[in-house]
């Protein structure tokens, strides 16, 4: 497995997941570089590994440095609205930077290549080389039809890519934790989401080079991979003498069996789909974490129906329950709209109840942002105005400001085995690592032995809203 040294800009409001510290320097060996910034959700950085090794293949090193790159990309995110935003600004800075370095070619990957295909190229010359998140493997071909003056586009979705075969060059790798896709595209349709129109159908990666992979990692120093998919329960592979069915707890099986040293989590969990089966699997084994995030989305039935969730306010909470039952000590997160069309006061208290009910132990929290082609754009009114969709979500971010507060305190006086995964952010003198429950957990080196990767008990001592405090006890 490779490592390259890497800067990837993540922008956190939309971004799921922690940012990782960059490490590893490869010597360079490479005839041209390439630069790349991801945005959006886990699996846009996931795909930038793949693109990766499919650049590092037609000799193309990383850079840090946009300016020096021969070819700089942005895998593009279009969930909301300033997302896509964002981006643009960003587009118009590199065509400057492209302006003062010729040759330099600027291409624009992921979910808005594939939202607005040929538009930013053909009518806006922003970009040079459009790339759908299906087409990663025809980029060396694009390249060369960009480098000789064509247009390099390729928006084709796929109802089998997988890029299963691809290795991934880690970027910005901390060598203790990284992602590993199990599946792509999307089948439910929520009327609010642009994945299924960005991501195409939902398929599922091939088991065994799930497992290759993982193994690799392991084998490679690191101790925990997050299995990624947009409905990680509903993976689903049969191989190709039709006498193995993978369902995702099978999986999850299998990737713990690697090793109990190697900790299995994974995102994201649609609630109508996590089964009875997959939390029995998750209990079973110490080395599955004990987290799941679980978007409610709203806490009305109402606007559930609407948004095409499948799911009721009290199908949501017994679900809640039923983790609870089976495992007492796993936390839950969610995903939160505010200000969904029709949204009156009374759903969106019911969103706050829900939420109230749900003890969160942290959430993503926006408000809704209509996007083109959706089901919701094209049958409802986004009727909300923009000073109701922030009051509100002001309101709920204040709630689960003060429960992600609460089940901080909770954990003072309690202990939690602790995957080391760096230096904190504020001091050389600490490490920083996390809990089963996804906590960020912080304590002094003191005079311990241990190392990035290795396995400490924590005593927690004292608390913020968002880390976790305490020492290494034996
Ligand atoms: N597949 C995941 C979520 C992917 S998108 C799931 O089903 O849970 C991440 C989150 O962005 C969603 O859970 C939702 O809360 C939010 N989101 C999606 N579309 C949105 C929109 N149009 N406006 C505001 N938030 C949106
Ligand atoms: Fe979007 Fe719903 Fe699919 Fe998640 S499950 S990606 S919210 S359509
Ligand atoms: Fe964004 Fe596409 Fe992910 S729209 S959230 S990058 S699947």
């Amino acid at each position: 497995m490779e490592t390259l040294e890497l800067i990837d800009k993540v922008h956190d409001e939309d971004r799921q997941g922690e940012p990782f510290a960059p490490i590893a320097i490869e010597p360079n060996i490479y005839k041209k570089k390439f630069y790349i910034e991801s945005y959006g959700c886990a699996m846009n950085f996931a795909d930038s590994e793949i693109v990766a090794s499919i650049l590092s293949n037609e000799g193309f090193g990383a850079t840090k440095n946009f300016e020096e790159a021969d070819l700089v990309l942005v895998n593009t995110c279009s969930i909301r609205e300033k997302a896509e935003a964002t981006v643009r600004k960003r587009l118009t800075e590199f065509k400057k930077a492209k302006q003062a370095k010729r040759g330099m070619l600027v291409g624009i990957l992921g979910c808005m290549a594939e939202r607005l295909k040929g538009k930013l190229l053909e009518e806006e010359k922003l970009v040079d080389l459009v790339i759908g998140p299906d087409a990663y493997r025809t980029l060396p071909a694009l390249i060369q039809d960009a480098e000789s003056g064509q247009k390099g586009v390729n928006v084709l979705l796929s109802r089998e890519e997988t890029y299963g075969d691809i290795a991934p060059i880690r970027l910005d790798s901390n060598g203790v934790n990284s992602f590993v896709s199990i599946m792509r595209g999307c089948n439910n349709m929520c009327s609010f989401c642009v994945v299924p129109f960005t991501r195409g159908r939902e398929r599922s990666r091939d088991a065994f080079s799930i497992i290759n992979e993982c193994k690799d990692l392991f084998d490679n120093g690191y101790r925990e991979v997050t299995l990624l998919g947009q409905n990680v329960d509903s993976y689903y592979w049969v191989d190709e003498q039709k006498d193995m069915v993978v369902t995702f707890a099978k999986l999850l099986e299998m990737v713990a069996n690697i090793s109990p040293l190697l900790r299995v989590r994974f995102s994201t969990s649609h609630p109508k789909d996590i089964t009875d089966e997959v939390l029995f699997t998750m209990a079973r084994y110490e080395n599955i974490c004990k987290y799941i995030h679980l978007p409610v989305q709203s806490g009305s039935t109402r606007m559930l129906q609407l948004m095409n969730r499948t799911y009721t306010r009290e199908w949501y909470m017994a679900k809640v329950d039923r983790i609870r039952e089976i495992m007492p000590d796993c936390s839950i997160t969610s995903d939160i709209i505010a200000g969904f069309c029709t949204e009156t006061e009374e759903d969106h208290q019911d969103t706050l109840s829900i939420i109230e009910y749900s003890k969160y132990d942290m959430s993503y929290m926006f408000f809704y942002s209509e996007r083109p082609g959706t089901l919701a754009a094209r049958r409802f009114t986004d009727d909300i105005p923009l000073e109701v969709k922030k009051r509100r979500l002001n309101e709920i971010v204040k709630l689960q400001n003060r429960l992600s507060q609460h089940s901080n305190f909770a954990d003072i006086g309690k202990t939690f085995k602790v995957l080391i995964e760096g230096n904190s952010k504020k001091s050389e003198n600490d490490w920083a690592g996390k809990s089963s429950q996804n906590k960020v957990v912080v304590f002094p080196k003191a005079s311990y032995n241990v190392n990035k990767g290795d396995y400490v008990n924590v005593k927690i001592t004292s608390a913020t809203g968002a880390t976790l405090l305490g020492e290494i006890v034996e």
